[in-house]
């Protein structure tokens, strides 16, 4: 696996020291899976905002704590790209020990490919032409990949491909864990797919996956853990029954940030797909742990840094940073280190922000970090991670997959 190695520099400050803003307005296509070296650090505060940050001594933290546990329990880390959407994280999950990455799209995938990534699980189906031809390609191109495909029809177009690059995919089955969103029912109609893709001949068996994306937002953590494992059980039993007949079952992924400390308890799972993980997001603290009502065994490091620009009222003071630059789907952001202030969407640029009891003065031109709602849809809003410790950005990571969602 080759080391992103930092070849492109960037004259980080303006010149006379102004702020700066500190994002080149383009890094070639061959270099976006690098880390852009600033010439003269930055300090956060000088950011041209909105901007997206890294708390890295957060996010160094979670990304050890998740590849700890599960090597503890003798379980592989798959992490999901999904979230990030960066080369430059996915090589460091992969020092930590990953055993390869999963996308979401196949236009993912591919800049994964370019990247050097080796290992890639599509955890998508797809059944165009088209698309079937662009995993073929990227297969072609890396040591291991590993497509889901959950009916005969896209298995069957999938092997003819595949035979005529003359190559042999690996497939992994998606099971129907719940979501009704993707997959093949388990048992019986599971088996048949498996047993139709043992025979064909330019396609290799792999595995079952078995992501369970309604469990991973339940709140309260013993009845996540209650649904969890009732719904993995599930995969298992397929899994045994595949074994049964004859098929031997290498892979059962599955798994989320919210459930991997339960499904990595569960025989017969061997990877965990977790995105969220080295981020973390409100949506995922809301949910809590097995210690608390928030979950916070792993820390936030993903802020929005934003500037207070106007205050047409006394009770009200406006950020900004709106609907472009936070995921709306989740409840509201917050003020990562102000309390008695509620932030109110105020429009795609803005952000209305309510002067309850301020726990410190906010005042015009002052910057502060905010929590995400919910990290995957929020990073798709940026070009670059500004990635900082001790209060200073060193480099940018480009967010090489952003929009990429074909
Ligand atoms: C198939 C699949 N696997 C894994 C994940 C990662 O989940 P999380 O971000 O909850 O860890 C997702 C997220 O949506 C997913 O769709």
């Amino acid at each position: 696996m080759p080391n992103p190695v930092s070849r492109r520099t960037f004259l980080g400050a303006a010149a006379g020291g102004a702020a700066a803003s500190v994002a080149p307005r383009s890094v070639d296509a061959a270099e976006r899976h690098l880390p852009v070296r600033l010439e003269k650090p930055l300090r956060v505060e000088s950011l041209s905002t909105p901007a997206l940050l890294i708390d890295l001594a957060a996010f160094e933290s979670n990304l050890a704590k998740m590849a700890e546990s599960l090597k503890a329990r003798g379980v592989g880390l798959r992490p999901h790209a999904k979230t990030h959407k960066c080369p430059v994280i996915a090589h460091k999950q992969f020092e930590l020990g990953a055993i390869g990455i999963c996308c979401a799209k196949v236009s993912e995938a591919e800049v994964m490919t370019d990247a050097g990534i080796n290992d890639i699980l599509i955890t998508s189906p797809v059944v165009t032409k088209e698309k079937i031809d662009r995993v073929i390609a990227c297969a072609k191109r890396i040591g291991h990949l590993q497509m889901v495909v959950d009916n005969t029809k896209t298995a069957q177009d999938f092997n003819d491909a595949a035979a005529a690059a003359g190559i042999v995919l690996s497939v992994i089955i998606d099971l129907d864990t719940g979501t009704r969103r993707t997959g093949i029912a388990h048992g019986e109609p599971a088996l048949g797919l498996g047993q139709l893709i043992a025979k064909l001949p330019a396609l290799k068996f792999e595995g079952l996956q078995a992501y369970a994306g309604q469990i991973m937002h339940v709140k309260g953590y013993e009845k996540r853990k209650a649904r969890s494992e009732e719904t993995i059980a599930k995969a298992v039993d397929t899994r045994a029954l595949f074994e049964k007949n004859g098929l031997e079952v290498a892979v059962l992924s599955g798994g989320g940030t919210g459930t991997f400390d339960v499904d990595s308890n569960i025989e017969g799972i061997t990877d965990i797909q977790a995105g969220s993980y080295p981020f973390m997001d409100l949506q995922y603290r809301a949910i809590g742990d097995s210690n608390s009502d928030v979950y916070d065994y792993f820390d936030p490091s993903l802020f929005v840094l934003s500037t207070a620009i106007s205050k047409p009222v006394e009770q009200l003071i406006t950020f900004d940073a709106g609907y472009k630059s936070f995921s709306t789907d989740a409840m509201n952001p917050e003020f990562r280190n102000v309390t008695g202030v509620v932030y109110h969407w105020g429009g795609d640029e803005h952000g209305m922000v309510q002067l309850k009891e301020p726990s410190q003065p906010i005042a015009l031109g002052d910057k502060f970090e905010l929590m995400v709602p919910h990290c995957d849809p929020t990073v798709n809003l940026y070009d670059y991670y500004h990635p900082y410790r001790e209060g200073m950005v060193h480099e940018l990571w480009p967010i090489a997959a952003r929009g990429r969602s074909q």
